[in-house]
């Protein structure tokens, strides 16, 4: 037997995921200085000073394990939420979530209901356990189609993915309508919303306590965008404490490490950054959705830190190889399932100018 006999066609099957490319790969490719990327939707002010600080002096703490229960950091969590420690999980980024409740839910025979366009874990992670991923095309206007997904959650469907606002659209879902949806969903699913970007919408969130209370409602949030610490990798979840509790005996027990603990605990008490980050972010949009049209470039609503943009007329695939020459990355949409339409990340005001005049020497 070859070893790749004994991987399972649920395995082999799935496509890779796709990350943004790294500037320094693009610029030692392109042979630039400099790399502008606008491509993985991360925060364009970088960390929170406070956390800088706090991950700097426990650098020589490294020695030793962190908590393996990141106590303080969802203690801190639960103080700033108010809600009690124990419907509290932390995670080596909300990727972590998706994979825990995936293989905690999902088996064959059974399945997971998501958009299409959405998140691409979504699918591959409900995949990976053998159970049907069931891909949802969005609207026309490219959003989350309640309706449809509602008529495809059957008596199998154990996960419900809902990315609020949705990634790679920035479309999103009102809270009437989110509330409504999770009280048609039958009490074997449950709702995994996603709030990756929530702290970017202008619009008013929905009231959770509710939801949380049925305990068939899972909230993800991450520490990647708005606080800026992606590459420490640090999230949390907020459901039911029986939920936790099972996925607690199973995840890897030093899951958060210690320095994602220490500067999400930090980044925490940053309010300031947290609203610079946010004003960054609508400013970015504002200025986006006045430059890119007139240079034949549609841009769509977005709620997020990112905007999607399209149909590109010289095609997604070619606009993205074009900015690459010239030193920007952007996301074009394919594995996305959204062909000829980029997404584009919020940069600094310096950057966004830099790529609206790169888009202007290549669409003009
Ligand atoms: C909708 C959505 N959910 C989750 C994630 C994963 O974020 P994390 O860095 O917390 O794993 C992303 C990352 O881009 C995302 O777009």
């Amino acid at each position: 037997m070859k070893v790749t006999d004994l991987i399972p066609p649920r395995i082999s099957n799935l496509n890779d995921y796709v990350p943004g490319k790294l500037a320094e790969d693009v610029a030692e490719e392109m042979g630039l200085g400099a790399v502008i990327k606008l491509a993985s939707n991360e925060n364009c002010l970088g960390p929170s000073p406070l956390a800088i600080k706090a991950m700097t002096a426990a650098l020589t703490g490294l020695g030793r394990y962190g908590d393996a229960d990141s106590r303080r950091f969802r203690q801190a969590l639960a103080d700033k939420l108010k809600a009690p420690v124990n419907q509290i999980l932390a995670g080596n980024g909300s990727s972590e979530f998706i994979l825990l409740l995936s293989q905690a839910l999902l088996s064959p025979g059974l399945n997971a209901v998501m958009s299409r366009p959405s998140f691409t874990l979504y699918a591959s992670n409900a995949k990976a356990t053998g159970a049907e991923a069931i891909e949802v095309p969005v609207t026309k206007g490219y959003g989350h189609d309640l309706e449809a997904m509602l008529a495809k959650v059957d008596q199998r469907t154990r996960l419900v993915f809902l990315d609020n606002p949705l990634n790679p659209t920035g479309a999103w879902v009102t809270a009437e309508d989110l509330t409504a949806f999770s009280q048609k969903l039958p009490d074997n699913a449950l709702l995994f919303l996603d709030e990756a970007y929530t702290d970017y919408s202008r619009l008013p969130r929905p009231d959770y306590s509710a939801l949380l209370a049925t305990g068939r409602v899972a909230i993800a949030r991450t520490f990647s965008k708005n606080y800026g610490l992606a590459g420490i990798r640090a999230a949390y979840l907020l459901a039911n404490p029986d939920l936790i509790q099972a996925l607690n005996k199973f995840r890897q027990p030093f899951n958060l490490n210690l320095l994602a603990q220490v500067g999400a605990t930090a980044a925490l008490e940053d309010e300031e950054h947290l609203i610079n980050s946010q004003k960054a972010v609508w400013e970015g949009i504002d200025y986006f959705n006045a430059k890119l049209p007139p240079l034949g470039l549609p841009t769509h609503p977005t709620q997020a830190n990112f905007i999607l943009a399209g149909p590109v007329a010289m095609g997604a695939e070619a606009l993205d190889k074009a900015l690459l020459k010239k030193g920007f990355i952007i996301r074009s949409l394919n594995s996305f399932g959204l062909p000829n339409h980029v997404r584009i990340s919020v940069g600094t005001p310096a950057e966004n100018a830099a790529l609206v005049q790169a888009l202007t020497q290549i669409l003009s």
